[in-house]
């Protein structure tokens, strides 16, 4: 009988500092995935394939270069760049590491978030900052914004476009991109 309590008890704890270690903002230098929420997307993740960013089952994706990946922050401050590597220790997994992710500038002709080793004039690597488990981005000192949205893409079943700032188009869905991961996953 004591024992029993005793336990429960032990399992409590566990689970309630689990719960708050998946609950809090990712710790500097702690890797985490990313996961788009919105209307009749319950935290789909997000994905590499051919440098840019998806959302949706990587394993439906027709890209050539497919990745799952994990990103870091190399500090809290919103001007160090979020860092991908491919989420796997296979020998593909090591072609690439340490992408940063971008999103592009209001001049850029894409609305297409993705990833980049050298970041070119339209494509924007810093401002990424965690309100709790959501991404926004500080667009001008104190200013932050959450314009992500998601397009369903012809690139597999499920798979949508990460996309920044989008206007005037009626395929796409207003998301959340949050560090959580999804309690069914
Ligand atoms: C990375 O891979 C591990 C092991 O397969 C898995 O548990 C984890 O959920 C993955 N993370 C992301 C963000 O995909
Ligand atoms: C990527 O993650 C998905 C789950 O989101 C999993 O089904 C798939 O096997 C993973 N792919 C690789 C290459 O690890
Ligand atoms: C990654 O590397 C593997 C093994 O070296 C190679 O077979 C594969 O084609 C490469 N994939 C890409 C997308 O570059
Ligand atoms: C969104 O796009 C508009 C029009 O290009 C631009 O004026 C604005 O600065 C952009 N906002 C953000 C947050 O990127
Ligand atoms: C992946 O594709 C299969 C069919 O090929 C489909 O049944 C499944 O729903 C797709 N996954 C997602 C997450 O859309």
């Amino acid at each position: 009988m004591f024992s029993g309590l005793l336990s429960t008890t032990v399992l409590c704890l566990v689970t309630s500092s689990f719960a708050l270690v998946t609950r809090s903002t990712p710790e500097v230098g702690e890797k985490f995935g990313l996961y788009a929420y919105g209307d009749s997307l319950g935290g789909v993740p997000l994905f590499y394939a051919d440098g840019k960013a998806f959302v949706g089952d990587s394993s439906n994706s027709t890209s050539s270069s497919i990745y799952n990946v994990t990103f870091e922050r190399t500090s809290a401050s919103s001007s160090s760049p979020w860092l991908a590597n491919p989420n796997g220790t296979t020998a593909a997994d090591t072609n690439w590491s340490e992408k940063m992710l971008y999103i592009p500038s209001s001049s850029a002709s894409s609305d297409q978030i993705g990833f980049i080793s050298n970041a070119g004039d339209n494509e924007i690597t810093t401002g990424f900052v965690f309100y709790g488990q959501s991404v926004m981005v500080e667009t001008a000192p104190g200013d932050y914004s959450t314009s992500f949205y998601v397009r369903p893409s012809s690139q597999g079943e499920g798979i949508y476009s990460l996309l920044w700032n989008v206007t005037g188009d009626d395929t796409i869905i207003s998301i959340s991109l949050r560090s959580v991961e999804p309690s069914n996953a």
